[in-house]
C-alpha cells in the first residue's frame, strides 16, 4: 500500500469520521455487542471505547491496513475490554467456524474488495443465533441520488481507498443468508450537501438457528 493509503488516509479518516453524528451511531451499535465479539475493519479503533465490559467477554479485531493498526495502538492499550488484534482481512478470517456470538462491522462493507466473500465468512464464524451488527452508508433508495452515487463512486474509491457510495449492503447481507428486518435509510443533516449521497443504515442481522436452510444465491457486488 502506498503513502496515501497507509499514512494520509488513516489520519484523514480519523478526522472526518470523528463527527458526533457518527460517534453516537457507533456507540449505539457497539452497545449491543455481547459475549465473544469479532470486529472486522477495525480501522483506528474508534468503536473501542464503546464496548461494555459487563457484556463483552472478549473482543477480537481484524484490520488489514498497517497504517490503521499503527493508529489503533493507543486505543488498544486503553481498551475497556480484553482485546486481541489479529492481522487479516474479512474475505479470509483466520478463525474456526462458529467462534463468535457477535460480529461488528462499522463503515467497512463499503470498502471491502469482495462483499459476498466477506459476508460468507461473517456467517461462517458466527454461532447459530449469533448477531451481525453493522453501520454503513449505502446506495440510496432514491433512483436520482443513486445515479449520482454511481457517478461519484470511481472518485470516492480513490479518495477513500476503495470505498463505494453505491453499495446495497442490506441486500448483500440478506443474500448471504442472514435474517434482517426492513432497514430505514437515515439522511444525516449534519453532513450538509453530502448527506443525500451517504444515507446511513444501522442494523442487527441474525444467523438463522441451526437446522435452518442455507444461504440464498449471492447477489453481484457493485
Ligand atoms: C471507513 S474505514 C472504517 C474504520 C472503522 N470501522 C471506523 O468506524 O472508523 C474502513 C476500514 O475497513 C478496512 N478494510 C478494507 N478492506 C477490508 C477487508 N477486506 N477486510 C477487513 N477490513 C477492510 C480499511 O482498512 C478501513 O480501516
Amino acid at each position: 500500500m502506498g503513502l496515501y493509503a497507509e499514512r494520509i488516509f488513516p489520519w484523514l479518516l480519523d478526522r472526518s469520521l470523528s463527527h458526533p453524528a457518527i460517534e453516537s451511531r457507533r456507540r449505539a451499535l457497539v452497545a449491543q455487542a455481547s459475549g465473544e465479539v469479532l470486529e472486522i475493519g477495525f480501522g483506528s479503533g474508534a468503536t473501542l471505547p464503546f464496548y461494555d465490559p459487563a457484556r463483552v467477554t472478549r473482543l477480537t479485531v481484524v484490520e488489514p491496513s498497517a497504517g490503521m493498526n499503527r493508529r489503533a495502538a493507543a486505543r488498544l492499550a486503553a481498551s475497556p475490554v480484553p482485546v486481541d488484534s489479529v492481522p487479516g482481512a474479512g474475505e479470509a478470517l483466520p478463525f474456526a467456524a462458529a467462534s463468535f456470538d457477535t460480529l461488528v462491522c462499522c463503515l467497512t462493507l463499503c470498502s471491502v474488495a469482495d462483499p459476498p466473500a466477506v459476508l460468507a465468512e461473517v456467517r461462517r464464524v458466527l454461532r447459530p443465533g449469533g448477531r451481525f451488527l453493522f453501520l454503513e452508508h449505502v446506495a440510496s433508495d432514491d433512483p436520482a441520488r443513486r445515479r449520482w452515487q454511481a457517478r461519484l463512486t470511481p472518485l470516492q474509491k480513490v479518495i477513500a481507498v476503495g470505498c463505494h457510495l453505491d453499495r446495497d449492503s442490506a441486500a448483500l447481507v440478506r443474500a448471504a443468508g442472514f435474517t434482517l428486518a426492513p432497514v430505514v435509510q437515515e439522511i444525516e443533516p449534519a453532513f450538509g450537501a453530502m448527506a443525500p449521497l451517504v444515507p446511513l443504515i444501522s442494523a442487527a442481522a441474525a444467523v438463522p438457528a441451526a437446522g435452518a436452510t442455507g444461504p440464498a444465491p449471492l447477489a453481484a457486488a457493485s
